[in-house]
Protein backbone atom coordinates (compact mmCIF):
# COMPACT_ATOMS: atom_id res chain seq x y z
CA UNK A 1 0.00 0.00 0.00
CA UNK A 2 2.27 2.45 1.15
CA UNK A 3 5.77 3.91 -0.58
CA UNK A 4 8.00 5.77 0.55
CA UNK A 5 8.91 9.28 -0.46
CA UNK A 6 12.22 11.08 0.71
CA UNK A 7 11.51 14.26 0.27
CA UNK A 8 13.12 16.79 1.66
CA UNK A 9 16.54 16.28 3.33
CA UNK A 10 19.15 17.91 4.97
CA UNK A 11 19.67 16.03 8.38
CA UNK A 12 22.50 13.04 8.36
CA UNK A 13 20.67 9.46 9.19
CA UNK A 14 22.75 7.67 11.54
CA UNK A 15 24.20 5.01 9.84
CA UNK A 16 25.93 7.01 7.25
CA UNK A 17 28.81 5.30 5.42
CA UNK A 18 31.65 7.46 4.36
CA UNK A 19 31.41 8.77 1.24
CA UNK A 20 30.88 6.22 -1.65
CA UNK A 21 31.45 8.37 -4.23
CA UNK A 22 30.76 6.71 -7.78
CA UNK A 23 27.19 7.55 -7.44
CA UNK A 24 25.51 7.44 -10.87
CA UNK A 25 21.19 7.35 -12.13
CA UNK A 26 22.10 3.66 -12.11
CA UNK A 27 23.01 3.28 -8.38
CA UNK A 28 18.84 3.62 -8.04
CA UNK A 29 16.19 1.47 -9.67
CA UNK A 30 14.14 2.68 -12.45
CA UNK A 31 11.85 5.59 -12.85
CA UNK A 32 13.36 7.02 -9.07
CA UNK A 33 12.74 10.29 -8.88
CA UNK A 34 14.87 13.59 -7.97
CA UNK A 35 13.66 16.71 -7.43
CA UNK A 36 13.66 19.88 -4.87
CA UNK A 37 11.29 21.12 -2.19
CA UNK A 38 9.46 24.44 -1.81
CA UNK A 39 6.25 26.16 0.00
CA UNK A 40 4.56 28.63 -0.79
CA UNK A 41 5.21 31.30 1.66
CA UNK A 42 8.84 30.36 0.97
CA UNK A 43 8.89 30.98 -2.02
CA UNK A 44 6.50 33.03 -3.90
CA UNK A 45 6.44 36.55 -2.23
CA UNK A 46 3.17 38.26 -4.22
CA UNK A 47 1.83 39.03 -0.66
CA UNK A 48 -0.85 40.71 -1.54
CA UNK A 49 -1.06 40.13 -5.24
CA UNK A 50 -4.11 38.42 -7.19
CA UNK A 51 -6.31 38.87 -4.68
CA UNK A 52 -4.29 36.46 -2.46
CA UNK A 53 -5.77 36.85 0.89
CA UNK A 54 -3.68 37.05 4.48
CA UNK A 55 -2.67 34.23 6.13
CA UNK A 56 -1.46 33.02 9.81
CA UNK A 57 1.94 33.39 8.74
CA UNK A 58 1.70 37.09 7.20
CA UNK A 59 0.17 38.13 10.65
CA UNK A 60 2.71 35.98 12.78
CA UNK A 61 5.64 37.62 10.16
CA UNK A 62 4.73 41.02 10.48
CA UNK A 63 4.05 41.08 14.61
CA UNK A 64 6.92 42.17 15.83
CA UNK A 65 10.05 40.39 17.20
CA UNK A 66 8.75 36.98 15.96
CA UNK A 67 11.34 36.64 13.42
CA UNK A 68 14.84 36.96 14.31
CA UNK A 69 16.14 39.27 11.49
CA UNK A 70 12.63 41.06 11.99
CA UNK A 71 11.91 40.04 7.50
CA UNK A 72 9.04 38.27 6.26
CA UNK A 73 7.75 36.79 3.44
CA UNK A 74 5.88 39.43 1.66
CA UNK A 75 8.65 39.21 -1.44
CA UNK A 76 10.71 36.46 -0.81
CA UNK A 77 12.49 34.86 -3.66
CA UNK A 78 9.48 36.23 -6.22
CA UNK A 79 8.59 33.33 -7.38
CA UNK A 80 5.53 34.33 -7.82
CA UNK A 81 6.65 35.83 -10.95
CA UNK A 82 9.95 34.59 -11.59
CA UNK A 83 9.15 30.48 -11.88
CA UNK A 84 9.80 29.86 -15.47
CA UNK A 85 13.50 31.21 -14.74
CA UNK A 86 13.35 28.88 -11.87
CA UNK A 87 12.32 26.26 -13.79
CA UNK A 88 14.88 26.09 -16.38
CA UNK A 89 17.39 26.14 -13.78
CA UNK A 90 15.67 22.59 -12.38
CA UNK A 91 15.86 21.65 -16.10
CA UNK A 92 19.34 22.02 -16.36
CA UNK A 93 20.26 20.35 -13.50
CA UNK A 94 18.56 17.40 -14.95
CA UNK A 95 16.30 16.92 -12.04
CA UNK A 96 12.58 15.12 -12.59
CA UNK A 97 10.01 16.82 -10.35
CA UNK A 98 9.23 19.69 -8.46
CA UNK A 99 7.77 19.67 -5.19
CA UNK A 100 5.68 23.08 -4.26
CA UNK A 101 2.87 24.29 -2.07
CA UNK A 102 -0.34 25.58 -2.67
CA UNK A 103 -1.47 28.72 -1.21
CA UNK A 104 -4.93 28.13 0.48
CA UNK A 105 -5.47 31.61 0.68
CA UNK A 106 -4.52 32.01 -2.78
CA UNK A 107 -7.20 30.03 -3.78
CA UNK A 108 -9.70 31.25 -1.47
CA UNK A 109 -8.67 34.79 0.13
CA UNK A 110 -9.30 36.64 3.82
CA UNK A 111 -8.70 39.63 3.08
CA UNK A 112 -11.90 41.36 4.67
CA UNK A 113 -11.11 39.59 8.01
CA UNK A 114 -8.27 41.52 8.47
CA UNK A 115 -10.77 44.93 9.14
CA UNK A 116 -10.90 45.39 12.85
CA UNK A 117 -14.85 46.48 12.82
CA UNK A 118 -15.39 43.00 10.95
CA UNK A 119 -17.59 40.55 12.12
CA UNK A 120 -17.86 37.07 11.43
CA UNK A 121 -21.53 36.06 11.35
CA UNK A 122 -22.10 35.82 7.40
CA UNK A 123 -18.47 35.86 6.44
CA UNK A 124 -17.17 33.12 3.96
CA UNK A 125 -14.22 35.02 3.67
CA UNK A 126 -10.63 31.96 3.67
CA UNK A 127 -13.85 29.74 2.04
CA UNK A 128 -16.68 30.32 -0.11
CA UNK A 129 -16.06 32.04 -3.32
CA UNK A 130 -13.00 30.79 -5.84
CA UNK A 131 -10.27 33.32 -6.49
CA UNK A 132 -9.72 32.64 -10.18
CA UNK A 133 -6.76 34.32 -10.16
CA UNK A 134 -4.99 31.88 -7.92
CA UNK A 135 -6.19 29.36 -10.04
CA UNK A 136 -4.57 30.80 -13.19
CA UNK A 137 -1.48 31.02 -10.94
CA UNK A 138 -1.37 27.67 -10.63
CA UNK A 139 -2.14 26.46 -13.40
CA UNK A 140 0.49 28.62 -15.40
CA UNK A 141 3.10 27.16 -13.01
CA UNK A 142 2.14 23.46 -13.80
CA UNK A 143 2.06 23.97 -17.37
CA UNK A 144 5.19 25.98 -17.79
CA UNK A 145 6.78 22.39 -15.17
CA UNK A 146 5.01 19.72 -17.60
CA UNK A 147 6.55 21.94 -20.56
CA UNK A 148 9.78 21.59 -19.30
CA UNK A 149 9.76 17.66 -18.49
CA UNK A 150 9.17 18.55 -14.64
CA UNK A 151 6.74 16.65 -12.89
CA UNK A 152 4.91 18.56 -10.00
CA UNK A 153 4.71 17.16 -6.46
CA UNK A 154 2.11 18.98 -4.91
CA UNK A 155 1.79 20.30 -0.68
CA UNK A 156 -1.87 21.05 -0.54
CA UNK A 157 -1.07 22.80 3.22
CA UNK A 158 2.31 24.16 3.92
CA UNK A 159 1.43 26.21 6.99
CA UNK A 160 -0.44 29.34 5.51
CA UNK A 161 -3.76 29.19 7.12
CA UNK A 162 -6.06 32.19 5.87
CA UNK A 163 -5.89 34.18 8.38
CA UNK A 164 -9.89 34.74 8.39
CA UNK A 165 -10.33 30.87 9.44
CA UNK A 166 -7.75 31.51 12.41
CA UNK A 167 -9.99 34.86 13.41
CA UNK A 168 -13.42 33.14 12.99
CA UNK A 169 -12.95 29.61 14.55
CA UNK A 170 -9.28 29.15 15.76
CA UNK A 171 -8.08 27.80 12.92
CA UNK A 172 -6.97 23.85 13.24
CA UNK A 173 -8.13 24.02 16.92
CA UNK A 174 -11.93 23.90 15.82
CA UNK A 175 -13.72 20.76 13.65
CA UNK A 176 -14.97 23.40 10.97
CA UNK A 177 -11.72 22.92 9.70
CA UNK A 178 -12.20 19.83 8.07
CA UNK A 179 -15.31 20.80 6.29
CA UNK A 180 -13.46 24.10 4.93
CA UNK A 181 -9.66 22.17 4.48
CA UNK A 182 -12.16 19.46 2.70
CA UNK A 183 -13.50 21.56 0.39
CA UNK A 184 -10.49 23.52 -0.15
CA UNK A 185 -8.45 20.53 -1.54
CA UNK A 186 -11.39 19.15 -3.73
CA UNK A 187 -11.20 22.68 -5.26
CA UNK A 188 -7.14 21.73 -6.21
CA UNK A 189 -8.15 17.88 -7.33
CA UNK A 190 -10.86 19.61 -9.80
CA UNK A 191 -8.99 22.53 -10.68
CA UNK A 192 -5.39 20.91 -11.54
CA UNK A 193 -6.07 17.01 -10.97
CA UNK A 194 -5.58 16.04 -14.90
CA UNK A 195 -1.87 17.47 -14.35
CA UNK A 196 -0.74 16.67 -10.76
CA UNK A 197 -0.18 13.02 -9.98
CA UNK A 198 1.45 13.20 -6.78
CA UNK A 199 -0.55 15.09 -3.80
CA UNK A 200 0.49 15.73 -0.07
CA UNK A 201 -1.88 16.90 2.13
CA UNK A 202 0.11 17.69 4.74
CA UNK A 203 3.71 19.23 5.47
CA UNK A 204 4.74 18.35 8.59
CA UNK A 205 1.81 18.54 10.57
CA UNK A 206 4.09 17.56 13.65
CA UNK A 207 6.42 20.99 13.15
CA UNK A 208 3.25 22.86 13.32
CA UNK A 209 1.02 21.34 16.19
CA UNK A 210 4.36 21.88 18.59
CA UNK A 211 6.14 24.96 17.03
CA UNK A 212 2.74 26.66 16.48
CA UNK A 213 0.56 25.61 19.42
CA UNK A 214 3.05 24.24 22.18
CA UNK A 215 6.10 26.76 22.15
CA UNK A 216 4.19 29.31 19.98
CA UNK A 217 7.31 30.06 17.98
CA UNK A 218 6.06 29.61 14.51
CA UNK A 219 2.15 30.77 13.25
CA UNK A 220 0.11 31.50 14.90
CA UNK A 221 1.89 31.35 17.97
CA UNK A 222 0.06 29.67 20.55
CA UNK A 223 0.69 28.76 24.06
CA UNK A 224 0.41 28.76 27.69
CA UNK A 225 3.82 29.40 28.84
CA UNK A 226 3.41 32.88 30.20
CA UNK A 227 7.24 34.16 30.22
CA UNK A 228 6.80 34.14 26.24
CA UNK A 229 4.88 37.64 26.10
CA UNK A 230 4.58 37.34 22.60
CA UNK A 231 2.29 34.32 22.71
CA UNK A 232 -1.50 34.37 21.15
CA UNK A 233 -2.88 33.00 24.48
CA UNK A 234 -3.45 29.17 24.06
CA UNK A 235 -3.21 25.91 25.74
CA UNK A 236 -0.48 23.83 25.29
CA UNK A 237 -1.15 21.29 26.98
CA UNK A 238 -4.17 20.21 24.92
CA UNK A 239 -4.04 22.28 21.77
CA UNK A 240 -1.37 20.50 19.87
CA UNK A 241 -2.76 17.17 20.30
CA UNK A 242 -6.26 19.38 19.09
CA UNK A 243 -4.41 20.09 16.30
CA UNK A 244 -3.01 16.79 15.03
CA UNK A 245 -6.07 15.50 15.64
CA UNK A 246 -7.93 17.82 13.25
CA UNK A 247 -5.31 17.47 10.92
CA UNK A 248 -5.52 13.55 10.68
CA UNK A 249 -9.25 13.97 10.25
CA UNK A 250 -8.74 16.49 7.16
CA UNK A 251 -6.10 14.48 5.51
CA UNK A 252 -8.79 10.97 5.96
CA UNK A 253 -11.41 12.86 4.57
CA UNK A 254 -9.57 14.58 1.60
CA UNK A 255 -8.04 11.09 0.93
CA UNK A 256 -12.29 9.94 1.07
CA UNK A 257 -12.55 12.13 -1.60
CA UNK A 258 -9.99 11.75 -3.55
CA UNK A 259 -10.64 7.97 -3.78
CA UNK A 260 -14.47 8.46 -4.62
CA UNK A 261 -14.23 10.50 -6.79
CA UNK A 262 -11.03 11.66 -8.47
CA UNK A 263 -8.13 9.12 -8.10
CA UNK A 264 -9.42 6.71 -10.93
CA UNK A 265 -10.26 9.52 -13.40
CA UNK A 266 -6.90 11.00 -12.42
CA UNK A 267 -4.82 8.29 -12.14
CA UNK A 268 -3.16 9.94 -8.91
CA UNK A 269 -1.85 8.75 -5.38
CA UNK A 270 -1.91 10.80 -2.19
CA UNK A 271 0.04 11.10 0.80
CA UNK A 272 1.72 13.60 3.45
CA UNK A 273 5.05 14.67 3.98
CA UNK A 274 6.47 14.14 7.94
CA UNK A 275 9.55 15.66 10.12
CA UNK A 276 11.15 12.27 10.90
CA UNK A 277 14.24 12.15 12.96
CA UNK A 278 16.05 8.95 14.17
CA UNK A 279 16.72 8.25 17.75
CA UNK A 280 19.22 6.05 18.93
CA UNK A 281 19.42 5.27 22.92
CA UNK A 282 22.17 6.55 24.87
CA UNK A 283 22.72 3.58 26.76
CA UNK A 284 21.81 -0.12 26.51
CA UNK A 285 19.49 0.53 29.47
CA UNK A 286 16.14 -0.68 29.05
CA UNK A 287 15.25 2.47 30.16
CA UNK A 288 16.86 4.54 27.13
CA UNK A 289 15.55 2.06 24.72
CA UNK A 290 11.99 2.72 26.12
CA UNK A 291 12.32 6.42 25.85
CA UNK A 292 13.62 6.09 22.38
CA UNK A 293 10.75 4.17 21.29
CA UNK A 294 8.70 6.78 23.20
CA UNK A 295 10.65 9.63 21.38
CA UNK A 296 9.63 7.85 18.10
CA UNK A 297 6.35 7.50 18.92
CA UNK A 298 5.73 11.04 19.85
CA UNK A 299 6.69 12.50 16.44
CA UNK A 300 5.96 9.91 13.60
CA UNK A 301 3.93 7.06 15.81
CA UNK A 302 1.81 10.48 16.56
CA UNK A 303 0.67 10.11 13.01
CA UNK A 304 1.86 6.86 11.25
CA UNK A 305 0.23 4.88 14.20
CA UNK A 306 -3.70 6.09 13.34
CA UNK A 307 -2.84 5.56 9.80
CA UNK A 308 -1.65 2.32 10.24
CA UNK A 309 -3.82 1.13 13.09
CA UNK A 310 -6.45 3.23 13.31
CA UNK A 311 -5.04 4.86 17.08
CA UNK A 312 -2.55 7.02 18.74
CA UNK A 313 0.51 4.59 19.93
CA UNK A 314 -0.31 3.47 23.30
CA UNK A 315 2.60 5.37 25.05
CA UNK A 316 1.13 8.45 24.27
CA UNK A 317 -2.31 7.39 25.49
CA UNK A 318 -0.48 6.79 28.80
CA UNK A 319 1.45 9.93 29.21
CA UNK A 320 -0.92 12.21 27.64
CA UNK A 321 -4.42 10.87 28.76
CA UNK A 322 -7.58 12.87 28.15
CA UNK A 323 -5.85 15.43 26.84
CA UNK A 324 -5.45 13.24 23.53
CA UNK A 325 -8.60 13.04 21.74
CA UNK A 326 -10.50 9.92 20.28
CA UNK A 327 -11.52 8.46 17.41
CA UNK A 328 -14.98 7.02 16.93
CA UNK A 329 -14.82 3.67 14.98
CA UNK A 330 -16.34 5.23 11.88
CA UNK A 331 -13.32 7.83 12.25
CA UNK A 332 -10.60 5.39 12.38
CA UNK A 333 -11.92 3.66 9.53
CA UNK A 334 -11.16 6.64 7.89
CA UNK A 335 -8.25 7.30 8.95
CA UNK A 336 -6.50 4.19 9.04
CA UNK A 337 -4.89 3.66 4.88
CA UNK A 338 -5.59 6.57 4.21
CA UNK A 339 -2.53 7.10 2.76
CA UNK A 340 -0.94 5.97 -1.15
CA UNK A 341 2.80 7.01 0.14
CA UNK A 342 4.36 8.68 2.93
CA UNK A 343 6.81 11.51 2.78
CA UNK A 344 9.79 11.54 5.19
CA UNK A 345 11.54 15.05 5.49
CA UNK A 346 14.53 13.62 7.55
CA UNK A 347 16.62 16.02 9.71
CA UNK A 348 18.61 14.86 11.75
CA UNK A 349 20.11 11.83 14.59
CA UNK A 350 19.44 12.29 18.14
CA UNK A 351 20.37 10.00 21.02
CA UNK A 352 17.41 9.50 23.35
CA UNK A 353 17.88 9.05 27.41
CA UNK A 354 15.22 8.48 29.84
CA UNK A 355 14.27 11.96 31.74
CA UNK A 356 11.20 12.33 33.93
CA UNK A 357 11.38 16.13 33.20
CA UNK A 358 9.12 16.12 30.41
CA UNK A 359 5.79 14.43 28.69
CA UNK A 360 7.67 12.25 26.88
CA UNK A 361 10.34 11.15 29.26
CA UNK A 362 12.98 12.01 27.27
CA UNK A 363 16.51 14.02 27.21
CA UNK A 364 17.86 14.10 23.45
CA UNK A 365 21.45 14.63 22.70
CA UNK A 366 23.12 15.29 19.21
CA UNK A 367 26.22 15.93 20.14
CA UNK A 368 27.52 12.61 19.59
CA UNK A 369 25.21 12.34 16.41
CA UNK A 370 26.89 12.87 13.05
CA UNK A 371 24.75 15.96 12.07
CA UNK A 372 26.22 16.83 9.09
CA UNK A 373 23.57 18.83 7.51
CA UNK A 374 22.08 20.66 10.66
CA UNK A 375 26.22 21.79 10.99
CA UNK A 376 25.56 22.85 7.80
CA UNK A 377 22.73 25.11 8.39
CA UNK A 378 24.83 26.55 11.47
CA UNK A 379 27.44 27.48 9.41
CA UNK A 380 25.32 29.27 7.31
CA UNK A 381 22.93 30.69 10.07
CA UNK A 382 26.07 31.82 11.91
CA UNK A 383 27.01 33.68 9.14
CA UNK A 384 23.88 34.80 7.22
CA UNK A 385 26.43 38.16 5.54
CA UNK A 386 28.56 34.93 4.34
CA UNK A 387 29.82 36.40 0.74
CA UNK A 388 28.73 34.76 -2.48
CA UNK A 389 32.10 33.66 -3.37
CA UNK A 390 32.09 32.02 -0.15
CA UNK A 391 28.89 30.49 -0.10
CA UNK A 392 29.21 29.46 -3.76
CA UNK A 393 31.60 26.55 -2.60
CA UNK A 394 29.10 24.43 -0.48
CA UNK A 395 31.29 21.38 -0.18
CA UNK A 396 29.73 20.33 2.95
CA UNK A 397 25.96 20.12 1.47
CA UNK A 398 27.70 18.12 -1.45
CA UNK A 399 29.14 15.89 0.89
CA UNK A 400 26.09 15.28 2.81
CA UNK A 401 24.02 14.32 -0.13
CA UNK A 402 26.55 12.29 -1.61
CA UNK A 403 26.70 10.01 1.68
CA UNK A 404 23.13 10.10 2.07
CA UNK A 405 22.02 8.81 -1.23
CA UNK A 406 24.67 6.30 -0.99
CA UNK A 407 23.59 4.84 2.43
CA UNK A 408 19.89 5.26 0.03
CA UNK A 409 20.98 3.25 -2.12
CA UNK A 410 22.35 0.58 -0.77
CA UNK A 411 18.82 0.72 1.48
CA UNK A 412 16.97 0.03 -1.38
CA UNK A 413 19.15 -2.55 -3.08
CA UNK A 414 20.67 -4.38 -0.08
CA UNK A 415 17.48 -3.89 2.56
CA UNK A 416 14.95 -3.71 -0.42
CA UNK A 417 13.62 -0.78 1.19
CA UNK A 418 10.79 0.88 -1.06
CA UNK A 419 11.46 4.68 -2.12
CA UNK A 420 10.96 5.77 -4.85
CA UNK A 421 12.17 9.25 -5.06
CA UNK A 422 14.63 12.03 -3.25
CA UNK A 423 13.50 15.75 -2.93
CA UNK A 424 16.49 18.00 -1.56
CA UNK A 425 15.56 21.56 0.32
CA UNK A 426 15.79 23.50 -1.46
CA UNK A 427 16.11 24.96 -4.92
CA UNK A 428 16.54 28.41 -3.16
CA UNK A 429 18.00 30.12 -0.71
CA UNK A 430 14.63 31.13 0.76
CA UNK A 431 12.59 32.05 3.96
CA UNK A 432 12.72 30.24 6.49
CA UNK A 433 9.97 30.72 8.71
CA UNK A 434 11.66 32.34 12.34
CA UNK A 435 15.02 32.54 11.22
CA UNK A 436 13.82 34.73 8.27
CA UNK A 437 16.45 34.48 5.73
CA UNK A 438 19.88 33.35 7.87
CA UNK A 439 18.98 30.51 6.96
CA UNK A 440 20.69 29.65 3.29
CA UNK A 441 19.25 26.00 2.31
CA UNK A 442 19.67 26.18 -1.49
CA UNK A 443 21.39 24.93 -3.92
CA UNK A 444 21.49 28.19 -5.77
CA UNK A 445 22.17 31.36 -3.99
CA UNK A 446 20.10 34.10 -4.04
CA UNK A 447 21.30 37.50 -3.49
CA UNK A 448 18.65 39.61 -1.39
CA UNK A 449 20.76 42.31 -1.86
CA UNK A 450 20.97 42.41 -5.22
CA UNK A 451 17.46 41.82 -7.37
CA UNK A 452 17.20 38.42 -6.05
CA UNK A 453 19.93 37.26 -8.85
CA UNK A 454 20.13 33.54 -8.49
CA UNK A 455 24.05 31.86 -8.48
CA UNK A 456 24.90 28.08 -8.20
CA UNK A 457 26.63 26.91 -5.89
CA UNK A 458 29.08 23.81 -6.21
CA UNK A 459 26.17 21.32 -5.19
CA UNK A 460 24.66 22.46 -8.89
CA UNK A 461 27.29 20.82 -10.65
CA UNK A 462 27.34 18.11 -8.10
CA UNK A 463 23.59 17.33 -9.13
CA UNK A 464 24.10 18.14 -12.87
CA UNK A 465 26.88 15.49 -13.14
CA UNK A 466 24.88 12.84 -10.77
CA UNK A 467 21.26 13.10 -12.90
CA UNK A 468 23.19 13.49 -16.47
CA UNK A 469 24.88 10.31 -15.47
CA UNK A 470 23.78 7.20 -17.08
C1 LIG B 1 11.35 21.35 5.86
C2 LIG B 1 10.18 22.27 5.94
O1 LIG B 1 9.13 21.67 5.27
C3 LIG B 1 10.53 23.58 5.29
O2 LIG B 1 9.45 24.44 5.32
C4 LIG B 1 11.73 24.16 6.02
O3 LIG B 1 12.13 25.36 5.46
C5 LIG B 1 12.87 23.18 5.94
N1 LIG B 1 12.46 21.95 6.50
C6 LIG B 1 14.12 23.68 6.64
O4 LIG B 1 13.90 23.81 8.00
Amino acid sequence: LVFVVLLVVFGVGRCLAQSGGGLSRSSFPKGFVFGTASSSYQYEGAAEEDGKGRTVWDVFAHTFGRVIDFSNADVAVDQYHRFDEDILLMKDMGMDAYRFSIAWSRIFPSNKSYSLNHTFEDCTDGTGEVNQAGIDHYNELIDALLANGIEPYVTLYHWDLPEALEDRYNGWIDPRIIQDYAEYAETCFKAFGDRVKHWMTFNEPHTFAIQGYDVGLQAPGRCSAFLRLLCRAGNSATEPYIVAHHVLLSHATVSDIYRRKYKQKQQGSLGIAFDVMWYEPMTNSSEDIDATQRAQDFQFGWFMDPLFFGDYPSSMRKRVGNRLPSFTTAEAALVKGSLDFVGVNHYTTYYAKHNSTNIIGILLNDTLADSGAMTLRMDDFNNPFISIKKALMDDKRIRYHNDYLSNLSAAIREDGCNVQGYFAWSLLDNWEWAAGYTSRFGLYFVDYKDNLKRYPKKSVTWFKNLLKSA
